[in-house]
């Protein structure tokens, strides 16, 4: 299989990931060129890419025509579908990543783009390249389970994580980025919708923010947490940026070495420093989605804020066994109807880029034997995953109408 000419279009968090693979494997990609327009960031991939191509301003790429198999596009939701349709307009294949955009018509006309434009789009649904998913499916696939009647999963997003992402950072407003159950869910929406094997006819949605809102603020608290004299905040910035659990996201303030020093440094004063009670906020803090399926099959799905550790867990009731696992566990059980118990571990020991147990890892791989021509396990395109995006705003105009059924169209 040969080299493959990746570009990276916003060297945030995950186009480092991206950036990062083809560091690593450069015999699978060669990075040609990046994209980004914080100063801070370029200055970064200035040093830290030196054979790649660097643009401040995706018209200045476009117009020198560089050669390239691949334009990963990891900039913010509500950017995709300019930069994805400038990129296909301009011969690249896409890899793109979630959500396709924060708004329902703009996902739409992401599809419709690449259908004029006859250009690939690999949306970057991570889960399904983890060995646990792409293990169950198989387990699905072999017809073990029988056939496969309801599914229920589980989304635990992890208190400090839902602190930084969705009520201090960049997905917390779901106007200005997108709705929880999209921002975060739409990978479940999509795992849901692969295991099952059929499309989604209806969802029904119920959900709320709860906890992060002006009526809990703590007596006495102030704006920002540096100077808030609350001692017995769960929440404190300062002391979720400098835990084992949260020093990883600091990135998102931060381009120096992840220090304490440095971190509470430049903490300070940021939004990431504010008072969770207090950060202009809107979207949900937990909610429950259910699904109805061709066939009458059925699945539901709960996310919450509030949990102590980020986990998903997923059960998946077939007619001859049952299967359970917790995903950071890497271990699920097939309990065959009148058999034994069946333990099953998956091996995420070679994933040395990325996160998500092995899912962003494995997704490149997928997409490297893709680009040469092979077929790699999980790869879809934006046919199927359109069907995750339009779960999610179902289930989110379901929940604005109090939980009132929703069809899903394509
Ligand atoms: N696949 C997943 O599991 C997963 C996980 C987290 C985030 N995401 C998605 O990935 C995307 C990026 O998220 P992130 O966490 O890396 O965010 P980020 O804010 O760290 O990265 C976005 C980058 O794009 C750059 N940028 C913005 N506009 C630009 C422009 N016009 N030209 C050049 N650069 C520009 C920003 O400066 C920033 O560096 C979002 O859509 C997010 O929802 C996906």
């Amino acid at each position: 299989m040969g080299t493959k000419k990746l570009v990276v279009f916003g060297l945030g968090a995950r186009g480092r990931i991206y950036a990062n693979f083809a560091k690593t494997y450069p015999q699978k990609f060669e990075l040609v060129a990046i994209i980004e327009n914080a100063p801070d960031r370029l200055e970064f991939a200035k040093k830290e890419y030196s054979g790649a191509k660097i643009f401040s301003d995706y018209k200045d790429f476009l117009k020198e025509n560089i050669e390239a198999d691949i334009v990963a596009v990891a900039t913010q939701d509500k950017d995709h579908k300019e930069h994805a349709i400038a990129m296909m307009a301009n011969g690249y294949d896409l890899l793109l990543e979630k959500p396709i955009s924060n708004d329902e018509n703009d996902c739409l006309e992401i599809y419709n783009a690449s259908k004029k434009y006859d250009k690939k789009v690999i949306v970057c649904h991570v889960l399904r390249y983890t060995p646990f998913y792409s293990t169950v499916k198989k387990y699905i696939d072999s017809g073990k389970l029988g056939e496969v009647v309801t599914i229920h999963a589980s989304e635990s997003v992890g208190y400090y994580h839902q602190a930084h992402s969705f009520v201090r950072g960049p997905w917390k407003n779901s106007k200005e980025s997108s709705p929880m159950i999209l921002a975060k869910c739409c990978h479940d929406m999509d795992i849901i919708r692969y295991l099952m094997g059929e499309e989604c006819i209806s969802v029904s949605s119920y959900g709320g923010l709860f906890h992060f809102k002006n009526d809990n603020t703590p007596k006495n608290s102030t704006e920002y947490c540096h100077d808030c004299p609350v001692k017995d905040c769960v929440y404190k910035a300062q002391t979720i940026y400098t835990s084992n659990e949260g020093i990883g996201f600091a990135q998102y303030f931060t381009m120096r070495e992840l220090t304490k020093e440095n971190v509470l440094e430049d903490l300070v004063g940021t939004d990431y420093d504010k008072c969770v009670y207090k950060s202009n906020n809107d979207v949900v803090d937990h909610q429950v989605t259910v699904m109805n399926f061709a066939n009458g099959k059925t699945a539901c799905h709960t996310m919450t804020a509030f949990s102590r550790q980020i986990y998903r867990d997923l059960k998946v009731h077939g007619t001859k066994a049952e299967l359970v696992g917790v995903i950071e566990d890497n271990t699920f059980e097939v309990r065959y109807f009148g058999g034994e118990v069946e333990k099953v571990k998956v091996d995420i020991s070679r994933a040395n880029v990325g996160g998500h147990m092995g899912g962003d890892f494995y997704m490149m791989e997928s997409l490297y034997k893709t680009l040469n021509g092979e077929k790699a396990d999980g790869i879809t395109f934006l046919d199927v995953s359109i069907d995750s995006h339009l779960m999610s705003f179902g289930a989110e105009r379901s929940r604005l109408l109090g939980g009132n059924s929703v069809e899903i169209k394509k």
